[in-house]
């Protein structure tokens, strides 16, 4: 795919031809992560098979549509499904829906994921804020794009998660576990899981956590400055000198019995949002 502005705005104007309004919110669901959508009225649902340009998810756990809707009375956007690397598609392609959410009209977006957890005191099921990034992935969505149209490129990220709306998360009215523990994300490439010494490794690095998504979708929202929040459901726990099995099956269904919790979370924020 060769990226242009003209093709994100010719997404965009399928998706409103289809009867998607203006969001504020866009939602970005992980791994065993799909409660959120139950909470949206007045749903429209549109395949990534027929919007242009989309990639299709080749994840068969991972569903494939873009929905419009409202929580509360804020419009939003969520993506039932997101792109990784590790299924073979480039950068630009996995961030394209970030930018045509943008194109739609977000300022806010909200991002969830299923990663290991590598800090000692983080167990199965836990919900972490993350708070900052590394990024291990072997490319970046920013690489290439000269047009001034999509940012700048030298794209600061100082703060890459949004400190205020990290705090409201914490302060969430269905929030059990306050504060909520943050974390700092490393993001691989996989799709393999690791090995003891390299969890030894990531861990040694300053990372709390390690997941193979979420890093490049916020590096091109803070591109063209769209406020990021992300949590991250802990679905095993990396501990290398005791380190268990794990597949694919576990972790969606670890992730699955953290799915109500953090959909509510993000229901109470984005209804605090509106009345800001
Ligand atoms: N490593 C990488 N990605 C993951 C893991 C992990 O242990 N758990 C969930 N996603």
């Amino acid at each position: 795919m060769n990226l242009t502005y003209d093709t994100v705005k010719e997404s965009a104007y399928y998706l409103q031809q289809s009867g998607f309004g203006v969001p504020t919110v866009g939602i970005v669901l992980g791994t065993g992560l799909g409660n959120m959508v139950e909470k949206i009225s007045n749903p429209v649902s549109v395949p990534y098979s027929s919007i242009p340009y989309f990639p299709e998810s080749t994840v068969e756990f991972h569903k494939g549509s873009l929905i419009f809707g409202q929580v509360g009375d804020t419009n939003v956007v969520i993506m039932q499904g997101r792109f990784h690397y590790y299924e073979g598609f480039t950068m630009q392609q996995i961030t394209f829906p970030i930018r045509v959410m943008k194109e739609l009209g977000i300022k806010y977006l909200f991002l969830s994921n299923a990663a290991g957890g590598m800090n000692p005191a983080f167990r199965k099921g836990d919900l972490v804020i993350v708070e900052d990034h590394i990024n291990l992935l072997p490319d970046n969505p920013l690489r290439g794009l000269s047009d001034p149209l999509f940012g700048q490129r030298f794209v600061d990220m100082s703060q890459p998660y949004d400190a205020e709306l990290m705090n409201m998360l914490d302060t969430a009215t269905s929030n059990e576990h306050t504060p909520l523990q943050r974390g700092t994300y490393i993001s691989v490439m996989g799709p393999n899981l690791e090995t003891k010494a390299e969890y030894r490794w990531l861990r040694s690095t300053g990372a709390d956590m390690v997941g193979m998504s979420t890093v490049p979708e916020v590096i091109v929202a803070n591109q063209v400055g769209i406020k990021c929040v992300a949590v991250s459901v802990i679905t095993d726990e990396c501990d290398p000198e005791n380190l268990q099995p794990i597949n694919i099956s576990e972790i969606i269904e670890i992730a699955g019995k953290s799915d109500k919790i953090l959909s509510q979370l993000f229901e109470d924020v984005i209804k605090q949002l509106s009345k800001n």
